[in-house]
């Protein structure tokens, strides 16, 4: 038994001489009991939550042992309920098993049983116990992150920015580097935040996705202005090639912006001064002459295979590369590849999670290629709208466009 609180057991019988047994039997063995003769006494002594379990009877006048088991899972109660059936009734006891109960026990029982149940049971309890409690301490975690350190470090960013336009008297061009480092350092952090906070989102199901028709020539074109002031510091030239004509992505636009912030942050951060970066996007087709290969290492989301025609977008850069066998890795949480000076770029490893998370929220595709000649390319194929004519009950989800 714990050491700590001691834990409380209610029996629940409407014949006293099996109650005064129990009550004797595991007060012998260090338990806290208290007796209650019917279901309704029952429920009003559990209803305060301070019992660790109830042994409750089946067969009751009123308020039957199954109802009373019922209610109990009903309001959440952390108590935990063994059955005990007479003997023959342990069809009754299966369904009590179904309805919640910890366990059951048939009588006449056997004293060392009943306790090895007990303690079973018991300690079940106090393993759920923790792990809630450990599923709230992440819940609270999660919340102090969104509000308590994201907020203030947007407001630190508001006021650098401030200075750093010289509202508060000039500044020079050293100070102003200084504080536009300041500056990203600080969205670096936001974005890690807004990267975990949405794979959470993502997985928990939570996450507000609304698929709109949108032109992807603006998401790019507002993507890539966030970036020109890094790419201009470290001499990396930025390429666009987005064809005319596009047709449109039933895509969050928010949401697969933040896609390409990733991607872009990423560009900047592997490739080296003097690079280039080319993020270029145009219209293919399933299998046509125009046609796309999807590598053998990527799992394309449901219903891609039933499109005949995709709108391609390749984020892609002279920097390091990826070696081959992280390729296929690098989407899953906190892995970071052993590209040489990881370390010193930083990072969490959430960036290409989200992306993948976001691309299939929205029926589509992402994956790396590093090509022989060095640099990664990053590329996500995207289902145009409206959909194709054929239509693939795989490929529909998502919300109503
Ligand atoms: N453009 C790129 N060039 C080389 N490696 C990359 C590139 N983008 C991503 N990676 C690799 O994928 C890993 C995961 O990226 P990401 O999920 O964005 O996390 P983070 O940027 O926090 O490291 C990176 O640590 C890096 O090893
Ligand atoms: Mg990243």
């Amino acid at each position: 038994m714990s050491a700590q609180l001691p834990e409380r057991i209610l029996i629940v019988d409407d014949e006293p001489d099996i109650a005064v047994i129990l009550k004797l039997h595991l007060g012998d063995s260090g338990y806290s009991t208290d007796w209650a003769g019917d279901g309704d006494t029952a429920w009003n002594m559990l209803n305060g939550n301070s019992y660790a379990l109830a042994l409750v009877d089946v067969r009751m006048p009123g308020m039957s042992g199954i109802d009373l088991l019922k209610r109990v899972e009903e309001a959440g109660l952390e108590t935990a309920v063994i059955i005990m059936t007479a003997h023959g009734s342990e069809d009754l006891a299966v369904e009590c098993i179904k309805s919640g109960a910890f366990d059951y026990f048939t009588k006449p029982f056997s004293l060392d049983d009943l306790l090895q149940r007990l303690e079973r049971a018991l300690s079940i309890r106090r393993t759920m116990r923790e792990k809630k409690k450990l599923e709230q301490e992440k819940e609270d975690f999660f919340f102090m992150l969104s509000h308590d350190l994201k907020n203030p470090i947007t407001a630190v960013v508001g006021s650098i920015d401030i200075i750093r336009e010289g509202r508060l008297g000039p500044v020079n061009q050293e100070q102003k580097e200084y504080l536009e480092s300041a500056i990203d350092s600080c969205s670096e952090i936001v974005s890690m935040i807004d990267n975990m906070l949405d794979l959470r989102r993502f997985e928990s199901g939570m996450m507000p996705i609304s698929l709109r028709p949108c032109e992807p020539a603006d998401i790019i074109a507002s993507a890539v202005k966030n970036f020109i002031r890094a790419i201009e510091h470290d001499g990396i030239s930025l390429t666009l090639d987005v064809a005319e004509e596009m047709p449109v992505i039933a895509v969050d636009r928010f949401v697969m912006g933040r896609v390409l912030t990733n991607l872009l942050a990423n560009a900047v951060k592997f490739t080296p001064e003097g690079g280039a970066i080319e993020v270029s996007c145009r219209c293919v087709d399933n299998g046509g002459a125009n046609g796309v290969r999807i590598p053998v290492y990527v799992q394309p989301s449901a219903g891609i295979a039933c499109r005949t025609c995709f709108v391609k977008l390749s984020v892609k850069d002279s920097g390091n590369g990826i070696p081959t066998e992280d390729l296929g890795r690098v989407f899953d949480r906190y892995i970071q590849s052993a590209n040489a000076t990881i370390r010193e770029k930083g990072g969490a490893g959430l960036g290409l999670a989200f992306c993948r998370q976001a691309v299939n929220s929205f029926n589509g595709t992402i994956w790396a290629e590093s090509p022989p000649e060095g640099g990664s390319e990053f590329i996500i194929l995207l289902p145009c709208y409206p959909p194709d004519r054929i239509r693939c009950p795989d490929c529909m989800g998502g919300t109503a466009v």
